[in-house]
């Protein structure tokens, strides 16, 4: 610049300056203006030139390029198809090790993010037109650091929403039953998933019942269409994923018709095999999710019961995902046991009508002084309790024990994978649960889709 400033200055000088003869007066001063007039119009000829041509002579080559980064970005994707069973051994073979995030439970932490497959953020509103959208700009601020975090990881972990849950299942079934509105719905979803730029949506309804089943299986198929219509159109490598939260008692399910359109066109299925028992609901004591058996006399299902129907009806085991959560569950007035035989099955009396006690997480159960460590194993049902009987309190929690236990179990009967309701705020701070989950092999070497129940 100064360089140029000085040039300038002394050409100009030099002009102004300059010792011209009386002879050559007249050419040298026509001279000196073309000369001065020449360096403006040059340089508005030059700023025009800029502004006009050079887009003409850039933006084609830069189309181009742009073709270049992108197939050299699918490239890269494609020869490194696993770059997540480095750490996760699930991954080797297609099977999924799933997390709900909470959307209001803040930002999820990068080292929870590296040991999944799937992370979905739960939950994106929807309105009775069947619009969908964040519920706040906080919500919108925990999705963006938690995508951010997850391509941070790999390209291959996939992020997704998740639509719906307990507070927010009301427009389903109104949406789902009015033509115009469903595709209101497919066309919301499809957008956000391209705006957002992540791989899938899951529908968690909170509950169908029998007469939503119809209408279930032509939102899936039309939805199926739609984003395959899309990915086309966006040129995307892989197809989005769509998959739907499901229910666990045998009694619901036998009212879902729809399972067998679901598994056509949702890639899998996430059952909630958890919330069997809890004072919430029952003043029964048990585990949350039992993997067998039940108090003598009263069926209220177990994981087995649940994910046996669905292995047996779907033949699909591959898409289907059991549901962990981390949680433990007390009980206040217990009285004794249900059947002499078994510690586990007992009956709290209400007071004022009301079961007592409540659910806590396992990090809750440190600050909330319940010691783990005096827990029994309860071989029956594969799960941990304390029992008190001078208090009278129970406690049933989801131990390292009983979750190694459903692994195993999810592994020996060839299911797609397991996710966790919700890893953010349910384990300690080590990740001693998550980390036992994610490093487990689910892999067998079977085909896919070997049910090995009899059905
Ligand atoms: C524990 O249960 C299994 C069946 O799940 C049974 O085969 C085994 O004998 C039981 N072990 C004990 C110590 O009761």
């Amino acid at each position: 610049m100064t360089r140029n400033r000085d040039h300038n200055e002394t050409l100009l000088g030099n002009v102004s300056n300059s010792k011209c003869s009386k002879l050559n007066d007249r050419p040298c001063i026509v001279f000196s203006i073309i000369l001065i007039l020449c360096i403006p119009i040059s340089f508005i000829l030059a700023e025009a030139f800029m502004s006009c041509c050079i887009d003409y002579f850039v933006t084609k080559p830069s189309k181009t390029s742009k073709i270049v980064i992108e197939t050299t970005t699918r490239s890269i994707i494609t020869s490194s198809p696993s770059s997540l069973a480095k750490n996760i051994p699930a991954a080797k073979c297609g099977k999924r090790i799933m997390n709900y995030h909470k959307s209001w439970s803040g930002y999820i932490e990068e080292s929870k993010v590296a040991k999944l497959t799937h992370l979905m953020f739960a939950f994106i509103k929807m309105n009775q037109n069947g619009e969908v959208s964040f519920f706040d700009s906080s919500d919108r601020k925990n999705f963006v650091d938690m995508r951010t975090k997850a391509r941070k990881v790999s390209d291959d972990l996939k992020v997704m929403i998740s639509i719906g849950g307990a507070g927010q299942s009301k427009h389903f079934s109104s949406v789902l039953s009015d033509s115009r509105k469903r595709q209101s719905f497919i066309d919301s979803i499809s957008s956000f998933l391209e705006i957002h730029k992540i791989d899938g949506v899951d529908i968690f309804w909170i509950w169908p019942e029998e007469k939503d089943s119809d209408n279930i299986a032509i939102f899936a198929k039309e939805l199926r269409l739609e984003l395959t219509d899309r990915a086309e159109s966006e040129e995307r490598k892989k197809p989005y994923i769509i998959s739907f939260a499901y229910p666990r008692l045998v009694s619901h399910m036998e009212s879902m018709t729809c399972l067998d359109e679901i598994m056509k066109y949702a890639d899998f299925i996430n059952v909630i095999s958890y919330d069997y028992f809890g004072p919430e609901w029952w003043p029964e004591t048990g585990p949350s999710a039992p993997l067998y058996s039940g108090p003598k006399g009263k069926d209220f299902g177990n994981v087995d019961s649940t994910m046996r129907y669905l292995a047996c009806h779907s033949k699909r085991p591959s898409q289907i995902n059991m549901g962990l959560q981390i949680v433990g569950r007390f009980w206040e007035n217990v009285k004794g046991p249900i059947d002499e035989s078994d510690e586990m099955w007992r009956i709290s009396e209400p007071v004022n009508g009301k079961t007592q006690g409540g659910t806590f997480s396992w990090r809750g159960s440190e600050e909330g002084g319940f010691d783990k460590t005096v827990a029994v194993w309860h071989n029956e049902s594969k799960s941990s309790y304390i029992w008190n009987p001078k208090q009278g309190t129970f406690i049933s929690f989801e131990s390292e024990r009983s979750l190694m236990e459903k692994m195993k179990y999810v592994r020996a009967n060839n299911f797609g994978g397991v996710f966790l309701w919700a890893i953010g705020t349910d384990d300690d701070d080590d990740d001693t649960l998550l980390n036992e989950i994610s490093s487990f092999e689910l892999c067998t070497g079977e085909e896919k889709d070997t049910v090995k129940y009899e059905c």
